[in-house]
């Protein structure tokens, strides 16, 4: 479509729409932006402005790119499973938000599940997991996984020492299992500092809006910070497989975080751009007997 043919009124109501779409966009970013000004009373600095922006300007290109992958993915029909593990507030959601945020749920769906009932207790214990594997053209991340079993389940004693052991010798054969049928599977361990996690679950007990992201298992986590430093260094001697490798994010800067672990996901992966078909709004049909002009 030639840009003459925009008249002013319709011009002016594509600008209105596109506002919203990035007003949406800057009230998800607002908490950050918040809490980097609000506790020591003072504005940002130019310097906090520009990183600011630049991280916008950096996210938004790497969203593009996430939307080439995922035509990618649908044209050729691909699976993929993103793991996403890492200590409680390491910032595992916020990435896995930047990464949904412009895709097609369809294509791109998230799977957190919660614990496990008696009955799936009872299943063989990669069944539940397997449920949510992706068919073709499909992308499915991981918010926690099967890793829970090496990681909450032995940190707070839900699991036996056998079903614990039992996990270490089947995982590689899992894994390798989903890679071998094709599934191509990546996995990343969100890292943060002692201070660092103590300063989220600082501002999630005060802040009425993250307060819902505190259970009482993250503050027993915190506790046992040290067990799970055990528990994460075993699970990485014993499933870091050639085939399926844990990438770890330096967590500790959310925003940072955030970039690196997509532009690392998009370097994973061999996508190319899909040509699309140029788009062209066909008119609305009209039929006179039962026109109405809008009301
Ligand atoms: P979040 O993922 O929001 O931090 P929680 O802190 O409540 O949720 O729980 C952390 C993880 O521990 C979740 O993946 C949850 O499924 C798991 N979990 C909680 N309770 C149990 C349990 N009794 N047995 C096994 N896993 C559990
Ligand atoms: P993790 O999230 O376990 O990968 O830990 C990330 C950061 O925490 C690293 O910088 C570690 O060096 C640091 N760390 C790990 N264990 C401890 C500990 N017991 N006390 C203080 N810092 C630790
Ligand atoms: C995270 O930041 O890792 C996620 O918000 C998960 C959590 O609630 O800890």
């Amino acid at each position: 479509m030639d840009k003459e043919v925009f008249d002013d009124e319709l011009r002016r109501k594509m600008h209105e729409d596109l506002i919203d779409t990035y007003d949406e966009e800057l009230e998800n970013e607002i908490d950050d932006y918040v809490r980097d000004f609000r506790f020591d009373g003072r504005e940002m600095s130019e310097q906090e402005r520009l990183d600011r922006r630049l991280y916008f300007q950096e996210l938004v290109r790497l969203q593009r790119e996430l939307i080439k992958l995922q035509d990618w993915v649908v044209d050729r029909g691909e699976r993929i499973v993103v793991i996403f593990e890492g200590r409680d507030s390491a910032g595992k959601g916020g990435a896995i938000k930047r990464i949904t945020q412009r895709l097609n749920p369809r294509v791109c769906r998230v799977a957190a599940l919660p614990a496990p009932t008696e009955r799936e207790q009872s299943q063989w214990y990669f069944q539940r997991y397997v449920a949510h594997l992706p068919a073709a053209g499909e992308i499915v991340l991981f918010d926690r996984s099967w890793y829970n079993r090496v990681g909450v389940e032995r940190v707070m004693g839900f699991c036996t020492d056998a079903q614990y052991e039992e996990f270490f010798q089947s995982v590689p054969e899992f894994e390798r299992m989903l890679v071998r049928s094709g599934i191509r599977l990546v996995k990343y361990w969100f890292s943060i500092t002692d201070d660092e996690q103590h300063s989220r679950f600082m501002s999630r007990i005060h802040d009425p809006l993250k307060q819902w992201k505190l259970s009482p298992m993250d503050l027993e986590s915190r506790r046992r910070w040290e067990d799970y430093t055990k528990a994460k260094e075993t699970m990485f001697e014993r499933t870091h497989i050639p085939e399926a490798p844990w990438w770890v994010v330096e967590g500790n800067n959310k925003k940072r975080a955030r970039l690196n672990c997509i532009a690392h996901l998009l370097e994973q992966i061999p996508y190319k751009e899909v040509p699309r078909d140029e788009v062209e709004l066909p008119e609305r049909k009209r039929d006179d007997e039962y026109y109405r002009e809008p009301i």
